[in-house]
């Protein structure tokens, strides 16, 4: 942690501030709920054309091979396409990784699409070159590009920004350059353009969010994107500017996607205008404007980043997000938590931005759409950063998944050459490798390990009669309204050597929810019995589970699961030496049918 030198330490003293003053110019009231949609499955009639009849699959060398099974047959005997059962408890050697197929087997379709009266289309299949698809090779530019932070750049840079989007838009549409295009990746990729036939799976989609493939994924396509922008201006220097929404004097949207109006080829109609700047961005957005004075809400944004990036991601998964292999299920994934900074300031910035007036929130607050807005790639640029800064920080347990099935999942992208090239996640590891890296900014959430609200409340202990344990429970636990538990740990007075070998996790899985609707419920440990009030920077707040919708057709029910840190949690809070946590879960918005299968404590190794 000691590379990282802090400038700035927002503490924010809530209680100080008057009930008066808890509206300001800059955070503006607005009411309106986003409804945000994603996911095409793909027609029927087109999934026959890619499905024959006896599926002739080449699969994988695998030991099951020896004994003459067809894997897909065995998993869909298993259960069903959309089956709820366990696969972990299938052997290993079904594992393989994702892999992208060729373009030449992407679907668009309308059937099953939710976006409602969409703006944009769905129709997302990038133009076929008839190329065949070549191996990536690293560049050997001689400068490294260096990613400037937005709202430090210089009006010449933006001037060079906004040359290259404008030459993008300049672009015939079916060009594979074009901006409208680049784009359609996103969508292809999250809303069933693809599915996983080049794995042996061709009737299972592909989908890169809610998984540890959202960060490599995203990753090159930011590559290609900006490689292609620098090429459009003849500038092989070129690189993309990051919103740097973490840091107090970035957290407002940058003022170059909104100067000089329409003529601007960084502006979209569709944004959120209460959300223009001076207003602060909101890391834990809801969907609704809190009103939060705007000094707190720096505070609220830095205490969160703090949990997404420490306290909360102390291992490859609770970072990255769950596994996620060939046969998978992308919507009832055999281990589908989300990573800390995914669901967390990644979604929060998506709603925030997109247009609450548009039927789907476009253009940020819909996957489906939200390539159009060149705020996209800005703020995936800073996401990106994240990676690199959580790795950097040094954190025992901070290191990338080394499951060959992470290391060699691929996917297939149109290059600044316009060649079709397969990439893999072990290839985007090394930022050195890649020829760009960051503008150094502050890291001033370093300094915001959340404060207690009581110390040594031994709250578990006085519930005991008051709270149901967890094995006296009945799971699915509806969440309709504030629910709490009592769990036991596997240990107590965990000694520092403890500590540096294993995590202690809390796990939330089997989530289940309508995912057509946007999701949001927070998550509180050892808060006192009969409030749920801790606030973002206290420590008894854990963190919250909170999903963009992912519509498939007809099956709207979804599956994920959340990993909050407790190691610095109990500290914090002095209860150590307790047998038990309280932990109660607050719904926010669209739980009305959402169900919790299982809650547990557990000690996670680090690696
Ligand atoms: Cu692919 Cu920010 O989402």
């Amino acid at each position: 942690m000691s590379s990282f030198q802090s400038f700035t330490t927002f503490t924010t003293t809530t209680k100080t501030l008057s009930t008066s003053n808890r509206r300001s110019k800059t955070c503006p009231k607005q009411t309106q709920r986003f409804k945000i949609s994603c996911n095409v499955a793909p027609d029927d009639n087109e999934k026959l054309l890619i499905v024959p009849e006896t599926p002739k699959l080449i699969l994988p060398k695998t030991s099951l091979d020896t004994v003459n099974v067809d894997r897909r047959n065995l998993l869909l005997g298993l259960g069903g396409l959309y089956s709820t059962v366990n696969l972990t408890s299938l052997p290993a050697a079904f594992a393989e990784p994702i892999t992208a197929p060729d373009i030449s087997t992407c679907v668009a379709s309308t059937k099953g699409f939710q976006a409602k009266n969409a703006v944009r289309t769905n129709a997302c299949c990038p133009p076929a070159l008839s190329k065949s698809v070549k191996p990536f090779v690293f560049p050997n530019d001689q400068a490294i590009r260096i990613r400037p932070a937005a709202h430090r750049a210089t009006p010449e840079y933006i001037a060079k920004y906004k040359a290259a989007i404008q030459a993008m838009r300049d672009l015939p549409d079916d060009h594979p350059h074009s901006f409208i295009q680049q784009a359609k990746i996103h969508c292809a990729y999250c809303n069933g353009g693809y599915s996983q036939i080049a794995s042996g799976f061709p009737e299972k989609e592909l989908q890169i969010h809610n998984s540890w493939l959202f960060f490599p994924f995203h990753r090159w396509y930011l590559y290609f994107y900006e490689r292609i922008l620098g090429k459009l201006i003849n500038d092989p220097t070129f690189a993309l500017p990051y919103w740097n929404w973490d840091n107090p004097s970035g957290m407002n949207l940058p003022a170059f996607f909104e100067d000089e109006g329409k003529k601007n080829p960084a502006f979209d109609a569709y944004r959120n205008v209460n959300h223009l700047a001076p207003a602060i961005v909101d890391i834990n957005y809801g969907g609704v404007d809190t009103g939060t004075p705007c000094i707190q809400q720096i505070g609220t944004n830095l205490s969160l980043m703090y949990k997404q990036m420490v306290r909360n991601a102390g291992d490859p998964l609770s970072f990255f997000g769950g596994t996620y292999k060939a046969g998978d299920d992308a919507k009832a994934n055999n281990d589908p938590s989300v990573g800390s900074v995914e669901a967390g300031c990644h979604t929060a910035v998506h709603r925030w931005v997109g247009d609450p007036r548009m039927p789907n929130s476009e253009d940020m607050g819909n996957f489906y759409s939200a390539g159009y807005d060149p705020v996209f790639y800005v703020h995936h640029a800073n996401v990106d950063r994240m990676w690199k800064v959580w790795k950097d920080l040094g954190i025992r347990g901070h290191t990338e998944p080394k499951d060959p099935d992470w290391l060699n999942a691929s996917y297939v992208f149109y290059d600044e050459n316009q060649e079709l090239v397969r990439v893999y996640n072990k290839d985007c590891v090394r930022l050195d490798k890649l020829k760009y890296d960051y503008q150094f900014a502050p890291l001033p959430w370093l300094q915001n390990r959340a404060v207690p609200r009581f110390r040594k409340s031994k709250i578990a202990a006085r519930s005991i009669g008051k709270v149901k344990l967890v094995q006296e429970t009945k799971f699915p636990l509806k969440l309709d309204k504030i629910a709490k538990v009592l769990v036991k740990r596997p240990a107590v007075n965990r000694s520092k050597e403890d500590k540096e070998k294993a995590n202690e996790l809390l796990l939330i899985k089997g989530i289940r929810f309508n995912s057509e609707k946007f999701v949001k419920f927070d998550v509180f440990v050892n808060d006192q019995d009969d409030v749920s009030a801790s606030s973002p920077e206290e420590s008894e707040f854990a963190g919250s589970f909170s999903q963009l919708p992912h519509n498939q057709g007809d099956d709207m029910l979804m599956t994920s699961a959340a990993r909050f840190g407790l190691t610095e949690l109990l500290e914090d809070v002095d209860a150590e030496d307790d047998e038990s946590i309280l932990v109660t879960l607050v719904p926010k918005i669209g739980c009305e049918d959402l169900t919790i299968g299982e809650i547990k404590v557990e000690l996670v190794p680090i690696e």
